[in-house]
């Protein structure tokens, strides 16, 4: 499903503009990170794609619905949204009913419930926590409770805020798998992070927001090739982009396979010449 922003402004009461003159499109089977300084506005953008903030001027269309004349509970049959603290979001006793609770606002039939919150713990590897409050899980687990009730909606489309945050290298892992099994539904999926590593190997689109615009909207590997703009954003270069520049690539590997298929390539150039 198409997300689309059309000059979108907001401002909090008493505050700068937080979002100022935003158009954007987010497409169908899209992968794409919005990334940018603390406070630049990701957030706020986020919430205007669930209806949880409306634009004061501007439209945001969902599909063919603009948010403005659906309530969140509507939007929420096709966008899901992961919280940036999963402790606004968590609010029921059992991980299984915070999972089910979306499923079954969308009026699924308790079987179909039964089977969206199996497969959304399985994915994030909460099987075994079903009946634990979510409460005593530590930070991570929260925030896996979190992602997993946004999964069991299967929504068409999908807004994580910070989804790796706390998670280790395992369940960073894992849930870079589910991003790839969303992307080959071709669901439309948002991911707001600081996480650079992790954005590098995980998106196809980058979209930098500096003090409420958006600055810089452009595919992965063209975005890590300017130095100057990621630190002058502020933002760390991720580890295999240094090593690619440090070692002078010819080209930028975005992944551990190809960079260790660019190094060959390089060796073989070397050996023949
Ligand atoms: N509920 C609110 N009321 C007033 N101002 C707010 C509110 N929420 C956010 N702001 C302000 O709006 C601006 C943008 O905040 P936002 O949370 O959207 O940024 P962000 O890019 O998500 O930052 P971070 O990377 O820290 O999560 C900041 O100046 C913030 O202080
Ligand atoms: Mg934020």
């Amino acid at each position: 499903m198409r997300i689309c922003a059309e000059n979108i402004h907001f401002t909090y009461p008493g505050n700068v503009k937080v979002l100022d003159n935003i158009s954007v499109t987010l497409n169908p089977g899209e992968k794409v990170a919005l990334i940018g300084a603390n406070g630049s506005g990701k957030t706020t953008f986020a919430r205007h794609l669930n209806g949880l903030l409306r634009p004061q001027s501007g439209t945001v269309w969902v599909g063919d619905w603009k948010t403005s004349e659906h309530s969140p509970a509507q939007l929420a049959q096709r966008v899901a949204y992961v919280f940036q603290n999963p402790d606004e979001q968590l609010f029921r006793q059992r991980v299984w009913d915070e999972v089910a609770f979306g499923p079954q606002n969308l009026g699924y039939s308790a079987s179909q419930v039964e089977n969206m919150v199996e497969q959304a713990l399985s994915l994030m590897g909460l099987t075994n926590e079903a009946n634990f409050n979510p409460r005593d899980l530590n930070y991570s687990g929260r925030k896996r409770v979190s992602l997993a009730s946004a999964l069991a909606m299967q929504t068409p489309v999908l807004i994580f805020d910070e989804p790796t945050a706390s998670l280790d290298m395992k369940e960073k892992k894992q849930f870079s798998k589910v991003l790839k099994t969303l992307n080959l539904e071709n669901k439309t999926t948002l991911i707001i992070s600081h996480d650079m590593d992790f954005v590098v190997e995980n998106v196809d689109r980058i979209i930098l927001m500096y003090e409420g615009k958006m600055i810089h909207d452009t595919s992965t590997k063209h975005f890590f090739k300017d130095k100057e703009l990621i630190e002058n954003s502020g933002l760390v270069i991720p580890q295999l982009i240094r090593l690619s520049q440090e070692l002078n690539h010819l080209d930028l590997a975005l992944n551990v396979e190809q960079f260790i298929k660019e190094r060959e390539r390089i060796i073989t150039t070397i050996k023949t010449e």
